[in-house]
């Protein structure tokens, strides 16, 4: 799998969900946040939404769930018809369990890690899953500077799938946008979130679109893809 791009619709207009996915079909994933106001301060929206949105999209869904007891709440998702299922270690009691209920739901299972919540200790549960989200904000908000200081962990992340027998994406979700995406190209990143880049103007397609083209650039020569050292 190439470079992938996610838009996420937290900054789109939430009362015209359905139209504004359709303006990034081009798009790999349609990225949905929820938030319970309880693992982050901000409360989005939640499965009846997801299951909604389903019905009225072909773009695969990627839930990114900032929720507490996602052992109780994800495999819901799942079931549901998101593709993607992508819940917090620093929420999940048992992911080893829950990345397995996510599978045997049908869709793919991701683990997000905060800024400050090192990859190494997960390094084990790889095989368990299918996507690696390295957060370069804070969980809770759009439009948030990006946290360069987090790179090194997305290198760390990227080297650590390419020892493993088993392909996980390694994705980057905060602060990506047409100045930063070719930083996390580079570190390792393959999935993309945007969210504030791609809906603040008034082309979503274009953004995703030109995106696309820098992480597909820097990817192209970067150390994780042409057999370098990290
Ligand atoms: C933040 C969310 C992100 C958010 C990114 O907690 O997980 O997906 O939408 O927004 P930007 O791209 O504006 O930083
Ligand atoms: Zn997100």
């Amino acid at each position: 799998m190439g470079v992938q791009i996610a838009p996420s619709i937290l900054s789109a207009d939430f009362g015209r969900l359905a139209d504004e996915i359709g303006a990034i079909a081009d798009a790999d994933w349609v990225h949905v946040d929820v938030m319970d106001n309880h693992f982050v301060p901000n409360l989005t929206l939640g499965l009846p939404v997801v299951a909604s949105l389903l019905k009225h999209t072909s773009v695969p869904i990627d839930c990114h769930l900032m929720i507490e007891d996602p052992d109780r709440w994800a495999t819901g998702y799942a079931e549901a018809g998101a593709r993607n299922v992508t819940f917090h270690a620093e929420a999940a009691d048992a992911p080893i369990r829950l990345a397995r209920n996510l599978r045997a739901a049908g869709a793919r299972a991701g683990l997000a890690l905060k800024p400050a919540t090192p990859v190494e200790p997960y390094a084990e549960l790889l095989p368990e899953i299918d996507m690696l989200l390295v957060m370069t904000v804070e969980p809770g908000f759009g439009g948030q500077p990006f946290l360069d200081v987090v790179l090194p962990k997305v290198r760390r992340a990227r080297q650590l799938v390419r020892d493993g027998a088993h392909a996980v994406w390694v994705q980057v979700d905060g602060g990506v946008d047409e100045d930063t995406i070719g930083q996390c190209a580079d570190a390792g990143a393959d999935v993309f979130v945007a969210g504030s880049a791609v809906y603040r103007g008034d082309d979503p397609a274009a953004v995703v679109r030109r995106l696309r083209s820098r992480a597909e650039d820097v990817s192209a020569s970067a150390w994780w893809t042409t057999g370098g050292q990290a």
